[in-house]
């Protein structure tokens, strides 16, 4: 990462864009994210509709071998799991997602007493969940929840036997502090009778990790650079797209895929009325996404308050899935 330059925020006149529709705790923390040292933005700001979309067709690309692989291990795994957890599990879903993933384990576990899949996206959870229901005939009782904030289990959910699941390795997109605490809290949520099945992505060979975060066809590339295209729109900023590009690189020290906005040459933007300076090279730090080993995931998982019952791979050891219990 190149030397941050000193921001400059300085007033102007008009920003652009509608202030009335404008998020104001978003706005706030783009602001702060870009006037600190090293410009960063926090990577749930990547989640809009286009960027939704984007992300949709990242885990289809050939490069990006974690949604497969994680696929591949639930899938062969499945028999083993149901039998672990035994019957008349209720399945609670952080971030309902990849129905995919979802099925494979609403077919292998029987006699399900529910499902319950937390999500933000209210619409996208209601029309899954709906589907689901008809497919199983199980009782399916959306949360419409941030499942980073304290949560609360709607009371018609039977409590005694919780299967938690957070697929797709998203808990490496938390800093490995804030991971442990989310897990703490997650236990604490589901309580001490509970398990927790969680994929985390491994580490390997860094080529493979960077070029699953930088596509031949520019389709992460194009999900970086619509965090841009959303403030512009949004928040009535004027970066200049052609002024940015797309970097992601591994840092093997700290385990973990970096991705920044890298500005190509010396710019000022304007966001808000303030006037933010970039000089060329210097990077707007946009995700970090962690990988594990089977141990460091074993220990991060018992920070967390939970004991590693079963981990599985799949055949080329790219992806883990881990079956936690509470501790
Ligand atoms: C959502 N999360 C697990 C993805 C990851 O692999 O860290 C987000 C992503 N960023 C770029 N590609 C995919």
């Amino acid at each position: 990462m190149t030397a941050p330059s000193e921001t400059v925020l300085e007033a102007e006149g008009d920003a652009g864009g509608d202030a009335a529709a404008i998020d104001q705790a978003m706005l706030a923390e783009v602001l702060a994210g870009l006037a600190a040292p090293r410009k960063t933005i926090a990577s749930k700001f990547f989640y809009d509709a286009e960027g939704s979309r984007l992300f949709d067709a990242i885990t289809e690309l050939e490069e990006y071998y974690l949604t497969r692989a994680e696929t591949a291990v639930l899938q062969q795994q499945a028999a083993d799991l149901a039998e672990r957890i035994g019957p008349g599990a209720t399945l609670v879903e952080f971030g309902s997602g990849s129905s995919v993933k979802t099925r494979i384990l609403l077919d292998a576990l029987s006699g399900l007493s529910a499902y319950v899949p937390i999500d933000i996206s209210g619409d996208h959870l209601d029309a899954a969940a709906k589907r689901l229901a008809a497919d199983y005939g199980l009782p399916v009782i959306p949360l419409h929840a941030d499942y980073h904030a304290p949560l609360e289990l709607p009371p018609q959910v039977p409590r005694d036997h919780l299967l938690g699941f957070f697929p797709g390795s998203t808990i490496g997109n938390f800093e490995p502090e804030d991971a442990a605490e989310f897990l703490r809290r997650l236990r604490s949520f589901l309580g001490g009778a509970a398990r927790l099945l969680v994929g985390a992505d491994l580490q390997k060979d860094p080529a493979r990790l960077e070029v699953a975060y930088d596509d031949a066809k520019g389709v992460t590339a194009a999900f970086n650079m619509n965090l841009l295209v959303r403030f512009n729109r949004e928040l009535g900023s004027d970066f200049d797209l052609k002024g940015f590009r797309h970097e992601a690189h591994y840092d093997a020290d700290l385990g973990r895929i970096e991705m920044h906005l890298v500005s190509l040459r010396d710019q000022t933007v304007t966001l808000d009325g303030q006037r933010i300076a970039f000089a060329a090279g210097e990077t707007i730090h946009t995700e970090n996404s962690y990988k594990y080993t089977l141990e460091s995931f074993g220990a991060l998982a018992q920070r967390g308050g939970w004991r590693s019952e079963a981990s599985w791979t799949d055949p080329e050891n790219l992806f883990s899935v881990h079956l936690l219990i509470a501790a």
